[in-house]
């Protein structure tokens, strides 16, 4: 019988595998850059992005060899991310997993070369699927923009500006914010599997993966305001501290999570309109939406 449980551990393991062989090549010089790097890849994340990956195509029926490259890809992306993001000069925090972050236990400017290193080598492997044909270049265009300027990254930015300004920030400031930091990485398995599927239900994905980013963001802020560090592996209360613009600070705590439950009403209402064995996308967003860490 199915269990929500036990599909996302044997779609961990097929990723975790998968990603292990593919560090085990990666070798630099000095040590310490590729050290740092899979550090941090392996620190023990939920692996959301990839599994979600996994789990669409298995809807559509795409071949794990076409599928696995880009969710490390994701990943490698994300995690260069979260390396950036918890630097002194931006959200400054020491923790992450329940470890130290990366520059607590490399230095700041290893740490910065550690995402560096991650985000390069995702390049790579993107325009490796390039060579495979048209449709993995589309798929390779998707991750590219949706981590870079027009997307995490600017989100990232708009995050820092609005930090402690004193210029009152707009729902629509809110939400651009989470579209674009949060919404992009999740989004971008979605439609990477739909483009390799030949585009089947693309708005409806699109429309599903975008209201998913933000329930991972609300539920992200909820977190903050009311998880526990030994659950959630990072330091709690960091964004009232550094005084953001989130959806706690915007809606209140109650408002937060009536807008996280809008959101994932919307994308189960999504998944019933489309053909195919959904349960555990079903799945996946009521344990998104009431993860605890
Ligand atoms: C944390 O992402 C940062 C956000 C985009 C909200 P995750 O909650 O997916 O972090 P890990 O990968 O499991 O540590
Ligand atoms: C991070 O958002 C989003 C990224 C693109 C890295 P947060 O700053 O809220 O993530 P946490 O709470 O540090 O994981
Ligand atoms: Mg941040
Ligand atoms: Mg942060
Ligand atoms: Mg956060």
């Amino acid at each position: 019988m199915y269990k929500f449980k036990e599909k996302y551990e044997y779609y961990l393991k097929i990723f975790e595998d998968y990603a292990k062989s593919q560090a085990d090549k990666l070798s630099t010089m000095p040590e310490i850059l590729g050290e740092s790097m899979k550090y941090s890849l392996f620190l023990g994340g939920k692996r959301v992005r990839p599994v979600l990956a996994l789990a669409v195509a298995d809807i559509f029926n795409i071949e794990r060899s076409d599928i696995l490259p880009y969710a490390l890809a994701l990943e490698m992306i994300h995690t260069y991310s979260l390396i950036h993001d918890d630097l002194p000069a931006m959200d400054n925090d020491d923790f992450r997993r329940g470890k130290p972050s990366n520059h607590k236990k490399y230095g700041e400017a290893n740490a910065i070369l550690a995402g560096d290193g991650l985000l390069n080598t995702a390049y790579s492997i993107c325009i490796e699927q390039c060579l495979k044909g048209e449709k993995y270049c589309l798929a390779s265009q998707i991750l590219c923009d949706y981590a870079g300027i027009n997307g995490m990254i600017a989100g990232q930015s708009l995050d820092l500006k609005l930090t402690s300004s004193n210029e009152k920030s707009s729902e629509n400031d809110l939400l651009t914010i989470y579209t674009l930091k949060t919404g992009k990485l999740l989004l971008a398995p979605i439609l990477i599997v739909s483009i390799l599927n030949g585009g089947k239900y693309y708005l409806e994905l699109q429309e599903f993966g975008q209201n998913l980013g933000e329930l991972f963001q609300f539920t992200d802020d909820i977190l903050d305001e009311i998880g526990s560090f030994e659950k959630l592996g990072k330091t709690i209360g960091k964004d009232k501290t550094e005084k953001k613009l989130t959806s706690i600070s915007f809606y209140g705590l109650d408002g937060a999570k009536i807008q996280a439950d809008m959101r994932a009403t919307k994308c189960y209402n999504i998944l019933d309109g489309i053909d195919g064995d959904t349960e555990f996308l079903v799945d996946l967003i009521s344990y998104i939406r009431n993860r605890e860490n």
